[in-house]
C-alpha cells in the first residue's frame, strides 16, 4: 500500500505547495503561509530536506510581532484571491506588530514541539555542532518570546492560560466548540466583504454563513480595538480557553524547557509556566462526571460542554493522570458511539464525537477526520502507553491518503475525501508517521 511512490507523490506535494520561501497549505485554497501548517510541514521536510525544513521554521519566525505574537496568517507575497486580504486586519499603523503583513491573530502554538524533534530525529544529519548551536539560540529566543506572550498577553485571569479571541486562533474553526459562544453575538454593521473559501471546495464541507459572519465580525471588533492585548480580553465578545490549544501550549513548554537546557540556558520561567498549568488545568477543564475535558468559555464563565476529539489531547501533553487516561481511552475513544469505528464509521477519528447534535461527517471541523488531530492524538496515546489504540490511528491515517490521496479531512463514514486538495500537512504528516513506523520495525528487529 505504501511503497516509494506513495512516499515519491507525499513529497511531490510538499514541492508542489513550496514557493521557494514558504510552504502554502494548498495549491488554491490556502495560497499564503500558515503558522501551525507551517510546524507541521517543517516536520515532513526533515525527513528527506533539512535545510528546507528549517527554512520554512525561519520563514515563520520571520513574521513575528514585536510583542512575540507569532501571527496565524502571512502574507510574503502579498494579496491574493483569499479572503480575508492582508489589509482586512488593519495592522499597517500598529507599532507591535511586525515587518511582514499579517494576520492578528495566533494558532496552537505547536512549534517548539516540533524544532525540538527536528532536532532530534536529525541529530546525525546535523554534523556541524556550532552551526546548530547558533540556529537554535537564535530560534530560542524567538520561540520564548512567544510562549511569554501567551502566557502573560492572553493571560485574562492570572491562571497564565492563554485566552483565544476568536474561533480562527483555536485552528478548529467552525467546530460545534464554539456554536453557543457564537450564537450570543449578533453581527452588527458587518464591514463588506465577500467569501471566497467555497470558490475551491463544496460549500457544504465549510462553514455556514452565520458562522462565517461572526468571523468577519469578531475581525472587525478587534480592528477597532487596534488589536490591544488588554483592551482585546476585556471587550472581545468570544473570549474561550481551550484544552487543545493549551495542551498544546503545556508540551511546547516542555519541549522549550529541554532545547532551553541543552543551550544552558536558565529555565526557571519556563518551570513556572510548567507548574501553573498543571496545577490549573485540572479544575479548569475536566469534567469528573464525563470524564472528559472541556473547553471553558470565560466570557459566560462557564463549560463548553462539547464532545470534541481535542479531549484527547491533554494525553500530547502528558497532562492526564493514569486514571484519566484509562477513561478517556475506555469511555469515548473505544466507543462506538463516540469515536471508535463501528456501523455508522469506518476511521479513527472523527473531528466530533458522532453522538453530539453537532455532529456533520463532512462540515469541516464537525466530524471529519483531520490527519493532524490524528497525529497529536496518537502520539498522546503513545505517551501513555496505549500502543494497540495509537497503531490504529496511525494505520487509519495511512489508509485515508492511500486510498483518496491527501485532502484536507476526510468523511469518517466512507474515508472519502474533503475540503482542499494536495494538502500539505496530510502530506507531511505520512512521511512522519512512515518514518516513525520503519524506526519502530528496526527496533523491534534489532531487539529480536
Ligand atoms: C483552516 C483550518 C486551520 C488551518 C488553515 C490552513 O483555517 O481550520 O487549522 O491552519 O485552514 O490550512
Amino acid at each position: 500500500m505504501l511503497d516509494d511512490n506513495f512516499i515519491a507523490r507525499a513529497r511531490a506535494v510538499l514541492r508542489l505547495n513550496d514557493t521557494g520561501e514558504f510552504t502554502k497549505p494548498s495549491p488554491r485554497q490556502y495560497p499564503h503561509q500558515w503558522n501551525w501548517d507551517s510546524a507541521f510541514i517543517a516536520l515532513g521536510l526533515a525527513q528527506f530536506d533539512l535545510p528546507r525544513a528549517f527554512a520554512e521554521v525561519r520563514a515563520l519566525l520571520r513574521a513575528q510581532w514585536r510583542d512575540g505574537m507569532v501571527p496565524h496568517i502571512i502574507y510574503p507575497t502579498g494579496a491574493s484571491d483569499y479572503f480575508p486580504p492582508p489589509e482586512f486586519w488593519q495592522t499597517e499603523n500598529l507599532a507591535r506588530a511586525g515587518d511582514i503583513p499579517s494576520s492578528a491573530l495566533t494558532q496552537p502554538p505547536i512549534l517548539s514541539t516540533i524544532v525540538r524533534m527536528i532536532q532530534n530525529n536529525s541529530q546525525f544529519a546535523i554534523h556541524n555542532s556550532e552551526l546548530r548551536t547558533l540556529r537554535a539560540n537564535y530560534e530560542f529566543s524567538q520561540l520564548l518570546a512567544w510562549h511569554r506572550w501567551l502566557h502573560t498577553a492572553r493571560d485574562a485571569d492570572g491562571t497564565g492560560l492563554p485566552c483565544l479571541i476568536h474561533p480562527w486562533e483555536s485552528g478548529m474553526d467552525n467546530s460545534p466548540l464554539w456554536a453557543d459562544a457564537l450564537d450570543r453575538i449578533t453581527p452588527e454593521n458587518l464591514p463588506p466583504f465577500q467569501r471566497r473559501d467555497t470558490i475551491h471546495v463544496a460549500a457544504d464541507e465549510r462553514p455556514r454563513a452565520p458562522d462565517y459572519e461572526r468571523f468577519v465580525y469578531l475581525i472587525d471588533c478587534g480592528r477597532r480595538l487596534h488589536w490591544e492585548p488588554r483592551a482585546l480580553l476585556e471587550q472581545m465578545p468570544f473570549l474561550v480557553q481551550d484544552v487543545l490549544f493549551c495542551s498544546i501550549l503545556h508540551r511546547a513548554d516542555e519541549d522549550l524547557c529541554a532545547l532551553a537546557r541543552e543551550l544552558g540556558e536558565d529555565t526557571r520561567e519556563i518551570d513556572g509556566w510548567l507548574a501553573r498549568t498543571r496545577e490549573i488545568f485540572d479544575a479548569r477543564f475536566w469534567d469528573d462526571a464525563r470524564g472528559l475535558y472541556l473547553d471553558y468559555d470565560v466570557r459566560a464563565q462557564s463549560p463548553i460542554r462539547v464532545n470534541a476529539n481535542a479531549t484527547f489531547a491533554p494525553l500530547f501533553a502528558g497532562l492526564a493522570s493514569p486514571d484519566q487516561a484509562a477513561r478517556l481511552v475506555a469511555e469515548h475513544f473505544e466507543n462506538p458511539r463516540e469515536y471508535a469505528p463501528g456501523a455508522d464509521s469506518k476511521f479513527y477519528l472523527p473531528s466530533v464525537a458522532k453522538n453530539e447534535p453537532g455532529y456533520a461527517p463532512r462540515r469541516y471541523w464537525c466530524g471529519p477526520v483531520w490527519i493532524q488531530m490524528n497525529w497529536i492524538i496518537a502520539e498522546g496515546l503513545r505517551r501513555y502507553g496505549f500502543i494497540k489504540q495509537a497503531d490504529a490511528v496511525v494505520h487509519d491515517s495511512l489508509a485515508l491518503v492511500a486510498q483518496n490521496d491527501f485532502r484536507e479531512y476526510y468523511d469518517p463514514r466512507d474515508g472519502s475525501g474533503c475540503g482542499a486538495v494536495d494538502f500539505s500537512w496530510s502530506a507531511a504528516l505520512t512521511l512522519e508517521m512512515i518514518a516513525s513506523e520503519n524506526l519502530a520495525a528496526n527496533d523491534a528487529n534489532e531487539r529480536a
